[in-house]
């Protein structure tokens, strides 16, 4: 179906047509359509403490408020990533900011982290009948200092960790001013050290352990990706999410997303794996967009997979032909 659809929403600016596809998928959804769609095979896998059902999950950024979650999870997904939240609401940056490069298989974006804040994503959380594992990407807001962050990060953790099965703290968005800063060796400690002592003390008072994962960027240098690890493996982050957009290509701003990513991205996951080991997993997501694509990550030391990019040009057909 998605290949009758798709002619029609390239026709559009790519933002609208994401408001579009998701608006028509909730509305599917609604109507108990999506209830006919085929049952995805079941390949439970368990991964810092959860139980999912298959190992392809929905990458950060298709459902930044988490107002489509129950949507999407009908679409077979082993798991979902919401966000990336701030929080505070904030627009983001002037329209137009999302592009499709069709040839290329890629999208550029520089939307700037838009999104509705904390408090709109935890009522729609509240809201929500998805049962499965739902992570969720935390950022800072634009006008927040670096030095500060980290009481942004740690807003978001303690308004959001009830409705998280896992926390991803977003420090590799290229379109924020700064923000890939965090990922120094130093910054990146103290930041994540905060935010697991977080982690401790909600897990004492309330009884949940709450995975705590970073996610990082690809245009890292080998030092810098092996100071990433360093810092994971001190301390006992639960898993790695590599990795967002690149800004290494010929626009002059914003991040690209998909085939152009894929060897980089696998690159990145290789070195990871050979300091992380099967100690601690990675979540491969970049340039997914088949199945050669989805087991080059594997070969490269990745336990789970997300996907974006590969959605929009092949259709959620996708999560199918990896599974
Ligand atoms: C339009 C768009 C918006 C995105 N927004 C976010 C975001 O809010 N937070 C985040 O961590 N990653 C975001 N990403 C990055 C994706 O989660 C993913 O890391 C990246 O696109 C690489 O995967 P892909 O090649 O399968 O698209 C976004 C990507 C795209 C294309």
């Amino acid at each position: 179906m998605y290949e009758f659809i798709k002619p029609i929403l390239f026709k559009f600016d790519a933002e609208r047509a994401h408001h579009i596809t998701l608006a028509g998928l909730q509305l599917a959804y609604q109507l108990g359509l999506t209830s006919f769609l085929p049952k995805m095979p079941s390949a439970p896998r368990e991964f810092f403490g959860l139980s999912f059902p298959n190992r392809i999950g929905l990458a950060a950024g298709m459902d930044k408020n988490a107002d489509y979650v129950d949507a999407l999870a009908s679409l077979g997904f082993g798991f979902i990533e919401v966000g990336t939240v701030t929080p505070r609401p904030q627009i983001g940056n002037p329209r137009p900011r999302v592009f499709r490069l069709v040839q290329e298989e890629a999208i550029l974006q520089w939307l700037g982290f838009n999104n509705k804040g904390v408090d709109h994503m935890a009522a729609q959380l509240e809201k929500c009948r998805y049962r499965g594992v739902l992570g969720i990407n935390i950022g800072k807001n634009s006008n927040t200092p670096n030095d500060q962050a980290m009481n942004d990060y740690l807003y978001c953790f303690r308004r959001l960790w009830k409705y998280a099965s896992y926390i991803a703290v977003n420090v590799s968005s290229p379109n924020t001013l700064g923000l890939r800063d965090l990922q120094a060796k130093e910054v990146l400690f103290h930041l994540l050290f905060a935010l697991k002592d977080e982690q401790k003390n909600i897990h004492i008072s309330h009884q949940k352990y709450v995975p705590l994962l970073v996610k990082i960027s690809p245009d890292l240098s080998a030092e810098a990706i092996a100071d990433v690890a360093d810092v994971v493996m001190k301390l006992n982050i639960d898993g790695v999410i590599a990795t967002n957009t690149t800004i290494n290509h010929e626009g002059e701003k914003g991040g690209v997303s998909g085939k152009p990513l894929q060897y980089l991205n696998t690159a990145v996951i290789r070195q990871l794996h050979s300091k992380l080991r099967d100690n601690i997993p990675i979540i491969a997501v970049g340039g997914i967009m088949d199945k050669s694509s989805a087991q080059e990550k594997f070969a490269a030391g990745a336990s789970l997979l997300q996907v974006y990019t590969g959605l929009i040009y092949r259709g959620p057909n996708l999560i199918r032909e990896l599974l």
